[in-house]
């Protein structure tokens, strides 16, 4: 009688605990993962998706899942084929600038589960050996992805470099275009700090920041210092605008990126007709890196890299108000067109 009272009650535990693990798994899932899938199926009218009855969401986690395997390149032909899986020109490119933020751009909008990054620079438009290699390289370099999502990359060098936006206007002239800006000197010696660091890491010597951005036989700002000459925005936005109408750029704003992302990230999923997916779960502050770091779900999350929130050399103040002053005239004519003010000094 007692045995079949012990054996009855294990049974009974056995039930009980089934259920509770499931739960939890359940709970997993929904948090992590299920409310990011959703929105992939409201985008398809802009990208020519499929049906959501087509792809219940479980399928689609799974296949999520699946997808970020063949990211790391393991994809075979037979999988490519059975998954539908497809290398796509990107629908929207971050063009710069170098030291803007780009990185974290790039990163964050690929929690949206309808983005796909490409995670490499490609350097297709800016370097002619690439350029020359023809358009199916370039999106065979693209990761895979499903036909409803779109494919992104950002190679800051294209916002800077003089051929760029013809070549890119040749290959897609309704493309969506990416800015991230940060104010123009921080910007610059962000700039400078990652050249100095490539010089220590190989013992060089290098120049300090001021002997740069300053003409000694002048006193004024060099304007031949490349990391000067890049904050110039609006200068190199001008060589845009004689291919693509203001209205197919989006500015986002670098240092709110840093200190505010989530405002950022929703303006950037309106500029793409993208459902707002990218959520404040998805972002949480990492006191010891001391910037935001990503979360895709509960067990998945990360920081950017190391090189990226260098800490930057002390300036000169003389040479910071100098910068400051000769980047003021060029910020407000970059205001007035892109209708983005950033107040900056
Ligand atoms: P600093 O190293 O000057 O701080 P890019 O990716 O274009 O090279 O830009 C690098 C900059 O991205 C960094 O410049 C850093 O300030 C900024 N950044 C913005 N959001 C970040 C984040 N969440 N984590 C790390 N760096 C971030």
């Amino acid at each position: 009688m007692l045995f079949k009272q012990q054996a009855w009650l294990r049974q009974k535990l056995l039930v009980l605990g089934s259920l509770a693990v499931g739960s939890l798994l359940y709970l997993v899932a929904r948090v992590g993962s299920l409310d990011r899938l959703q929105p992939i199926c409201p985008i398809e009218g802009r990208f020519g998706a499929r049906s959501q009855a087509e792809f219940p969401l479980r399928a689609l986690q799974f296949k999520r899942g699946l997808l970020h395997e063949f990211r790391k390149g393991n994809a075979s032909k037979d999988q490519v084929r059975l998954h539908d899986l497809v290398q796509q020109l990107p629908k929207a490119i971050i063009i710069g600038v170098r030291k803007g933020g780009t990185r974290a751009l790039l990163e964050m909008l690929n929690l949206h589960p309808a983005v796909v990054k490409a995670s490499q620079e490609i350097h297709f438009f800016d370097n002619d050996e690439n350029y020359a290699k023809g358009i199916e390289w370039y999106r065979k370099k693209m990761p895979f992805s499903y036909p409803q999502q779109i494919t992104i990359e950002k190679s800051p060098a294209y916002f800077i470099t003089e051929e760029v936006p013809e070549r890119i206007y040749k290959m897609n002239s309704s493309i969506k275009l990416l800015i991230i800006v940060r104010e123009p000197t921080t910007r610059a010696i962000s700039d400078y700090t990652q050249v100095l660091e490539g010089k220590e890491r190989k013992n060089k010597t290098y120049y300090k920041f001021e002997k740069l951005a300053i003409d000694p036989n002048t006193c004024e700002v060099n304007t031949k210092y490349k990391a000067v000459r890049t904050s110039i925005y609006t200068k190199h936005l001008e060589r845009w605008l004689k291919y693509f109408p203001i209205e197919q750029f989006h500015i986002v704003d670098g240092d709110r990126l840093i200190t505010e992302p989530l405002p950022e990230l929703q303006l950037v999923e309106k500029f793409l007709n993208l459902p707002p997916r990218i959520s404040q779960y998805n972002l949480y502050f990492n006191a010891t890196r001391g910037f935001y770091c990503l979360r895709f779900n509960i067990i998945f999350n990360k920081c950017l890299a190391g090189s990226k929130g260098r800490i930057h050399p002390e300036v000169d103040p003389s040479v910071v108000t100098k910068l400051r002053k000769f980047f003021h005239p060029f910020n407000q004519k970059f205001y007035q067109i892109t209708g983005r003010t950033l107040n900056w000094p």
